[in-house]
Parts: structure tokens; C-alpha cells; sequence
């Protein structure tokens, strides 16, 4: 009988840990990894994250970035919607935010200064008076490490960075996480993860530009964008807020309803004017639900974004100017790309009425951001 038992138990703990080895090979064998270039005498790897479903998903640790996102069309045919390039030459030379991980807070600072415990910090100068995306050496800029982690049911890799105190001038040690999964129903889950051992400022964001039309054909003026926003946060000359939380309602700024992109975007309106089109903030109504979507009646392809944060930076690539070449040489022109980069409201530690993006030292600051695809 005790014979029986133990031999039982034998077959019972081998087949778990079988089971379990399979499950970290598993992971594995979904995420491809292949030498990218070196940068700072850094290894920068490409990983290529494949899903049950047969699309593929391409990141990189430089940057923390995604830069490859291929999804089908509503008759099957597969496309990457995402801006990027074919080559780490490519990447360093190119648009330093296509598709990276911006902080240590994302959007922009006025005049590069704040003050926190009564301390003022200062930070670089990078985008007229002000401190664009942690400055231009920014988390978007840097070398990040990567796993592939063993424990997942989904393709996933996990790159950590740790941000020295006073980088870009910034206070505290701050250790911060980015693992994306890409899971069988098409979703970019991002989870961020930071800690600091000084109180200091986050705004962690993802800056994927899309066109759902594949990246680099044409314009997004066709896309149809929802936004559960009624409030947006206004904006002065450089793009700084001016404090006011204006609502939508009865301006071009009205995602509730879908609109296209191009529907009102040359409108004289100020605040279209002083965005050069797209460039604002939108508040998002129940972070967690759809908090925005974006379809292409063309293709069928739609997106839903879903997070966490308060807000959305809603940008229509008004800075692009076609000078970018990315993947297959495709040009990236005018208002080619949109992105929706979920956070806080830019300039938070100066404006006392937004939330609060100061991170405690000690404390944890966690957040999810989900891309999700699919048809119609
Ligand atoms: C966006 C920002 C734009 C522009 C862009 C980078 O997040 O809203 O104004 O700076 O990044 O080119």
C-alpha cells in the first residue's frame, strides 16, 4: 500500500514539474531573440513575440520600445501598424519616440522646473522653453535590461531599468519595470512597475505611433476615433496647460460619438490652431473601461486602448514631416501616424488641481495599459 502511494506521489510530482518546464519553455519558445546592435557598449536585442494567433509582435530593450505590430485585415491579410525601423542604425538616426517607453515623465514640464518638498529641481531643456518626454536622454533613449520571463502563459518580455538619482535631473533611485505581454486575443498588455528611495515625479507612458492602415500608407484622416473623455486639458503656445479643464461638449475636441481624425482637425478653432491639429490631453470619464478606440473602415482593423491612468495624450503626428524613413523605406508624412499615449496630465507637479504625480519614497507606483486589436 505505502508502495503504491509513494509511487503515486512519484508520478504526480514529476508530471507537475514536467508540466512546469514545459510551461517555461513554453514562453520561451514563443519569444524569438536576436542581437539588434550594441549601443554604450550595451547589447540591444530584437525580441519577436509570437501569438496564438499567429501575429507577431516585435520589441526591443532599446527604449523599452515596440516597433513592430502585425495584425490582419478583415480578409486576413497581415500588416505592421506601428511605426518603426528595420535596423538599429536606423532607430538610433531616427524619431527617438516611435514606440518607446517615455519618462521619467512623459509630455512636458514648463520651463523644465518644479518643485517638490520645497526643493526646486531642474531639468533639461529640449522642446522650445520647456522639458519634453525626461529630457533627451530620457528612458526612451537608454538601454534597458530584458527577460523573458519563465512563469507566463502569453509570449512576454520584461525590461527593467534603474534610473540613478538626479538622472536628468530628477530626484531619487528609481527602479522601473516594463513587461509586455501579447497575449491570444490580439492585446499589448503594458504593465509598468516603479519604486523610488526619494520622493520624486512619474509620468510613464508608451509612445506607439499607428496608421491601421499599415504603417506608412497614407494618411489616419480616415480613422474614426472615440474618446470617453469629457474634458480635455487646453493648452498655451508650448503646449503647456493652462490649468482649465474645458468640456468637450460642442467642440471639435467631442470624441464621444467616433469621429474621423480629419473630420474637424483644420477647424479655426484656438486650440486645434495652437496644437497644430490633435495635441491634447483628454480626460478620461472611467479609466478601465474602452477608454478609446480607432477603427479603419477601409481594412477593418480596430483598436481599443484600456488603461488605468486618468488621462490620454491624443497627438496626430503633426510633427511629421516624411524626413522619417521606417520600415520597408515607407515614408512617414504628415498626420501619417496618431498615437495615444495614456498618463497624466503634462505638467502635473506645477498645476496644484491635476492629480498628483509625485511617487513617494518607499511607495510603489503600478499601471496597465492595454492595446487591443482586432476586426470589423
Ligand atoms: C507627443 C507630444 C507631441 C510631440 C511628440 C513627439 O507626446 O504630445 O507634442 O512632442 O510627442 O514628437
Amino acid at each position: 500500500m505505502k508502495k503504491v502511494l509513494l509511487f503515486s506521489l512519484t508520478v504526480i510530482i514529476v508530471s507537475v514539474l514536467l508540466s512546469s518546464c514545459n510551461q517555461s519553455s513554453k514562453n520561451k519558445e514563443m519569444v524569438k531573440k536576436e542581437n539588434f546592435g550594441v549601443h554604450k557598449g550595451k547589447d540591444v536585442f530584437l525580441f519577436t513575440l509570437k501569438n496564438k494567433a499567429g501575429n507577431v509582435l516585435k520589441l526591443t530593450n532599446f527604449g523599452a520600445r515596440v516597433t513592430w505590430i502585425e495584425v490582419p485585415d478583415r480578409a486576413g491579410n497581415k500588416e505592421n501598424i506601428t511605426f518603426g525601423y528595420d535596423t538599429f542604425e536606423g532607430m538610433i538616426k531616427g524619431d527617438p519616440y516611435f514606440g518607446s517607453v517615455v519618462g521619467r515623465y512623459a509630455n512636458r514640464i514648463a520651463k523644465g522646473k518644479f518643485t517638490l518638498d520645497g526643493v526646486e529641481y531642474s531639468l533639461p531643456i529640449n522642446n522650445g522653453a520647456n522639458s519634453l518626454h525626461g529630457g533627451p536622454e530620457g528612458w526612451h533613449s537608454v538601454v534597458w535590461d530584458a527577460e523573458v520571463p519563465s512563469d507566463s502563459d502569453f509570449p512576454t518580455v520584461k525590461f527593467t531599468y534603474k534610473s540613478p538619482d538626479m538622472e536628468a535631473g530628477y530626484p531619487g533611485n528609481m527602479n522601473v519595470e516594463a513587461t509586455y505581454t501579447w497575449n491570444d486575443n490580439n492585446e499589448i498588455v503594458i504593465n509598468y512597475k516603479c519604486t523610488t528611495d526619494k520622493n520624486t515625479v512619474i509620468n510613464i507612458t508608451n509612445h506607439a505611433y499607428f496608421n491601421l492602415h499599415g504603417a506608412g500608407n497614407g494618411d489616419i484622416l480616415d480613422h474614426q476615433v472615440v474618446i470617453n473623455a469629457d474634458r480635455f486639458v487646453p493648452v498655451d503656445s508650448g503646449l503647456i496647460p493652462t490649468g482649465e479643464l474645458r468640456p468637450v461638449a460642442g467642440t471639435p475636441f467631442d470624441f464621444t460619438k467616433p469621429h474621423t481624425v480629419g473630420e474637424r482637425i483644420n477647424e479655426k478653432d484656438e486650440q486645434l490652431i495652437l496644437g497644430g491639429g490633435y495635441d491634447h490631453t483628454f480626460i478620461l470619464n472611467s479609466p478601465r473601461t474602452v477608454d478609446a478606440s480607432v477603427y479603419d473602415a477601409v481594412s477593418g482593423r480596430y483598436m481599443e486602448v484600456i488603461s488605468d491612468q486618468p488621462g490620454v495624450q491624443f497627438y496626430t503626428g503633426n510633427f511629421l514631416d516624411g524626413t522619417q524613413t521606417g520600415h520597408g523605406g515607407k515614408k512617414y508624412i504628415y498626420r501619417s501616424g496618431l498615437c495615444l499615449e495614456t498618463g497624466h496630465y503634462p505638467d502635473s507637479p506645477n498645476q496644484q488641481d491635476f492629480p498628483s504625480t509625485t511617487l513617494k519614497a518607499g511607495e510603489t507606483f503600478t499601471s496597465q495599459t492595454i492595446y487591443r486589436f482586432s476586426v470589423k
